[in-house]
């Protein structure tokens, strides 16, 4: 049984390692025995998965109901996953969080700041992570990584829009530098799950 909770977002572009990081991340702590709760963004409920696949395989949507539609996704995630297991003193890992509407919807597709920011409130009452991971990587990079597999409405975005993707990011990687850390994803997989467990350990003791 954990003493202790922690809240831990693994943030980046499209293929930058954050789902294999987060996947890490969780057999990690499980292997010392730390209970956790591997979670992605959108999805990780039958709702929001149903949600996500209307965001990602539907039609194209304003970047407005966009908003809406992860917000209510992550709306399910907070209240019936993340909420219970943190109450409980689990470790949750999320794969995406607030920060991707920022830097998606907000960042790169151009809604307001403030707007972005007010829905994500209330669609999570306020809770925010310990820690942020952000993998940074030049989406020119990435998406050579990730040129076999197909693509969904995303990542058949413009590199131009990827980058601003990047610049939002590290926006709110440098206003945030208590609990966020960004990491060169174009380092080896084994040296930044270790860059990770350090910063998490450290937390948890
Ligand atoms: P996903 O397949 O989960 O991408 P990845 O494996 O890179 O995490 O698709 C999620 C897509 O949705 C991704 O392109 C980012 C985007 N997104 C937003 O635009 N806003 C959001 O709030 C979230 C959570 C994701």
């Amino acid at each position: 049984m954990n003493t202790k909770n922690a809240f831990i977002v693994l943030e980046g572009v499209e293929g930058s390692g954050k789902s294999t990081q987060s996947q890490l991340l969780s057999q990690k702590l499980s292997s010392e025995g730390i209970s956790n709760l591997l979670v992605r963004e959108p999805g990780g409920t039958d709702t929001g998965e149903k949600i996500r696949a209307l965001i990602l395989e539907g039609y194209e949507l304003n970047p407005l109901t966009e908003l809406f539609l992860f917000s209510a996704a992550r709306s399910e995630l907070i209240q019936n996953e993340i909420i219970p297991a943190l109450d409980s003193n689990t470790v949750v890992v999320c794969d995406r969080y607030i920060y991707s509407s920022i830097a998606y919807q907000g960042y790169a597709k151009g809604l307001n700041l403030d707007t972005v920011g007010e829905v994500n409130s209330i669609a999570t009452s306020r809770i925010s992570p310990d820690l942020v991971f952000l993998l940074d990587i030049n989406p020119e990079v990435s998406f050579e990584r990730k040129k076999a597999d197909p693509k969904d409405r995303f990542e058949k975005e413009s590199i131009t829009f990827h980058n601003s993707v990047r610049k939002g990011y590290l926006c709110l990687a440098k206003s945030n530098q208590n609990a966020w850390h960004i990491i060169d994803a174009e380092k080896s997989s084994g040296i930044i799950s270790a860059i990770i467990w350090e910063k998490v350990i450290t937390l948890l003791k």
